[in-house]
């Protein structure tokens, strides 16, 4: 193997390797059922070990919690079932001493109901300065009974809640989450100072929320079909908003990723202009199905829109909104869409598990960064939580039908033995979401002792990404291969092999096998959804 590289300081989100934290299921330090961040902190050389650059945490801000934290009442405060301030800090600066950077989530599209601000609308009434904040309409109808406008929901059901004096806020989540007025100074001058506060406190990046939605057609027009601008989705107004935070992180060297879901590869493109964001999440990479043809289409469509803007790709398989790897990779339908998602949609988790370890080596030899969701690197597949157990609000506001995104966010097994596989410390306190039936088969004190668990692969695969020249970021060709194959090289003869058919592949000549996701067959050959780094 060659010598190790030295870290990069400068330009490192280029091809990081970033892990998602979900503080609430990661570690529970103080045994109450709930994860925290003196859990994280007393697994930060867990993290290290298994070679993350980053971490990115969901939000850990005070919340009363309606929809994971995502509904934020204080910026500046640590929620007290995380922690504090302070431990925060601590948490920043042990990591750092780790060699590992922190991101935090901002949710710039809303705010909780209990966050201050929207106290005092409702306190102040129509017409306010206070209401002028969000967005508030008188209703429609004769009575002024009917919603302002026919926005549906990201979360089904209305966009509209009607207050006691008559008038309606628009919430485009859940009536908890209140959506900010982006053209009112005192939204972004607060948003900027929110920056320069995590800022300060040495984190590394910050994880844009729902950052194609803020902008509003000032009118707050119906829907009109067959018109191109669509009244809240992708607005050219949000570009200034980010060229205006791309200025304050650029004083204290951060940087974005935004949580873009455009499909127009263009559109897409220009949040990533050289004086916007630096990085956004490849959607369309994680919503493609586990197919050959499909997934080279958009691997191509991918490096072909970030090249013109010089922004380096990300690839993301899973995240705590969508349903894990081997769970989808193990079914009929091996895309993933919000839509579709029901109860009881039958799973081969052998095969999901083969898939996605190829898709483990697939993705961390493309060129860009990548995102690894807390429980990926375990091959957690998606629990069905008991529907008497969800909490999350999607499952609610589906009418009961969409089983939500519980089954992502189930606390993570640490050890075979203990109470609740090691999440916790005390046999009285459950977790806040039910752990599965064997939950304790995917420890990680196990898996550590297993060579061939999902672990194993990603410690290993992460030591090779990052101490071998030819990965990270850099060209890549595809290579002539039999059909259902996918190969490619990147540089310093650095080749990887997807075997997407039923049928066992011929490797070509090589040095070096790096690594394989499965074991060849006796003749050498790559089996069907494998895959292999080589050197040759
Ligand atoms: C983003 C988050 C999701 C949250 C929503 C509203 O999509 O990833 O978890 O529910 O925004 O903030």
């Amino acid at each position: 193997m060659a010598a190790p590289l030295p870290p990069r300081t400068d330009d490192w989100w280029r091809d990081a390797v970033i892990y998602q934290v979900y503080p609430r299921s990661f570690a529970d330090g103080d045994g109450d059922g709930s994860g925290d961040l003196a859990g994280v902190r007393a697994r930060l050389p867990y993290l290290a070990e298994l070679g993350v650059d980053a971490l990115w945490f969901t939000p850990w801000y005070a919340s009363p919690m309606v929809d994971g934290g995502y509904d934020v009442a204080d910026y500046r405060a640590v929620d007290p079932a995380f922690g504090t301030l302070d431990e925060a800090e601590k948490l920043i600066a042990e990591a750092a001493a780790l060699g590992v950077r922190v991101i935090v989530d901002i949710v710039p599209n809303h705010i909780s109901d209990q966050h201050p601000w929207f106290r005092a609308a409702l306190d102040a009434g129509p017409g306010s300065p206070e209401r002028a904040r969000f967005h508030f309409r008188p209703g429609r109808g004769e009575q002024g009974e009917l919603p302002p406008n026919d926005w549906p929901s990201e979360f089904s059901g209305t966009t509209w809640t009607r207050v006691p004096d008559g008038e309606w806020y628009l919430h485009l989540f859940t009536p908890e989450q209140p959506d900010l007025n982006w053209d009112h100074p005192e939204v972004r001058q607060e948003h900027e100072d929110i920056l320069r506060f995590w800022f300060e406190r040495g984190v590394a990046g910050v994880r844009i929320d729902s950052a194609a939605l803020l902008a509003k057609a000032p009118d707050l027009p119906d829907f009109e079909k067959g018109v191109d601008v669509h009244p809240y989705v992708d607005r050219d107004e949000l570009h200034d908003i980010y060229r205006a935070w791309r200025a304050v992180a650029d004083e204290y060297g951060a940087m974005f990723v935004g949580e873009v879901w455009l499909p127009d590869a263009e559109r897409f493109a220009r949040y990533l202009r050289p004086d916007e964001l630096h990085t956004a999440f490849n959607f369309n990479f994680l919503t493609c199905p586990w197919e050959p043809v499909r997934l080279r289409a958009v691997i191509d469509a991918t490096l072909a829109e970030h090249a013109p803007v010089g922004a380096p790709a990300t690839w993301v398989l899973c995240n705590h909104d969508v349903t894990r790897t081997v769970t989808r990779y193990g079914r009929e339908d091996t895309a993933f869409d919000f839509a579709t998602k029901t109860f009881g949609t039958p799973t081969d988790l052998d095969l999901g598990t083969r898939r996605a370890r190829a898709a483990a080596l697939l993705t961390l030899a493309l060129p860009g960064s990548v995102y690894l969701f807390q429980g990926e690197e375990l091959g957690l597949p998606e629990a069905e939580v008991p529907r008497e157990r969800i909490l999350d609000p999607m499952h609610f506001r589906s009418g009961g039908t969409d089983p939500g995104r519980d089954g992502c966010r189930v606390p993570l097994p640490w050890t075979q033995d203990g109470p609740y596989a090691g999440f916790g410390t005390d046999e009285r306190n459950e977790p806040w979401l039910p752990q599965p039936a064997g939950w304790s088969a995917y420890a990680v004190d196990r898996q550590s002792l297993d060579a061939s668990s999902m672990l194993s692969l990603y410690r290993e695969a992460l030591l090779i990404r990052r101490t071998t020249r030819g990965f990270g970021d850099g060209a890549m060709t595809w290579l002539p291969a039999p059909d259902g194959v996918l190969a490619f090289a990147r540089p310093q003869g650095v080749q990887c092999l997807v075997n997407f058919s039923a049928r066992p592949a011929a490797l070509p000549a090589h040095r070096e096998l790096l690594l394989a996701s499965g074991p060849l067959d006796d003749g050498g050959h790559l089996p069907g959804d494998t895959a292999v780094w080589l050197r040759v």
